[in-house]
């Protein structure tokens, strides 16, 4: 039995665990891979907002008043660039009204730490509700680093949706950054020496973009 750390939600949903499936399999060509991912993101993007707060909103229907609800914040949904773009679609259906900012980490050849080269948000980003999102949480430094980076611009409230992590990644991450809630579809086994987590489902972004 995994130990799962605080502050990390597992969506165990059967479709989102279907899903999951046809996207690790080897076979899935880039088409269906970039359809997966980006279902999976819209249904791990209602559990992540399930607290977000609402306002009263009237409308009219065509018979009466409605009191009903829209969202008390903008939000911000922040890919890490490159595999985080395949979740962005799939999240805009269900937020439509979001901004989108991108961040793009590289690892610098004389630390080995992710270093930022590409910063650019909506001007509103600081008192947005901030989704940021990488597929694979494998040992979580540069998503840990671009969480840092929002919160040097002013971001307070930021959430981390990922689809699959694994124990190293998120021990990582919920360790720096303990005020930000982690949204995962799996929590597998273990990195490999090349960093690639096992089993996982290989090179997010190549099986993306067709790049292998
Ligand atoms: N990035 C990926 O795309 N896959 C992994 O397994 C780890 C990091």
């Amino acid at each position: 039995m995994k130990s799962i750390p605080e502050g990390v939600t597992v969506v165990e949903h059967p479709l989102v665990r279907v899903k999951l499936t046809r996207l690790r399999d080897e076979r899935t060509e880039p088409g269906e891979f970039r359809a997966l991912l980006a279902e999976l993101a819209l249904l791990l993007t209602m559990e992540a907002t399930r607290d977000f707060s609402t306002l009263p909103c009237r409308v009219r229907t065509p018979l009466d008043d409605y009191e009903g609800a829209a969202l008390t914040r903008p939000v911000v949904i922040v890919p890490i660039l490159r595999a985080g773009l395949g979740m962005v679609d799939g999240m805009l259906r269900v937020i439509p009204g979001a901004s989108v900012g991108h961040i793009g980490m590289r690892r610098d050849e004389k630390t080995h730490r992710p270093a930022c080269y590409y910063f650019n948000m909506p001007p509103h980003f600081a008192q947005a509700d901030v989704i940021v999102v990488d597929p694979m949480l494998a040992t979580g430094h540069s998503a840990s680093e671009a969480i840092a980076k929002l919160k040097e611009g002013g971001a307070q409230s930021i959430r981390f949706l990922c689809v699959v992590s694994c124990p190293e990644g998120l021990a990582q991450i919920r360790g720096a950054h303990p005020d930000v809630p982690v949204f995962t579809a799996a929590v597998d086994e273990r990195l490999n020496e090349k960093a690639y987590i096992v089993p996982g489902l290989g090179d997010a972004g190549d099986r993306c973009f067709g790049t292998v």
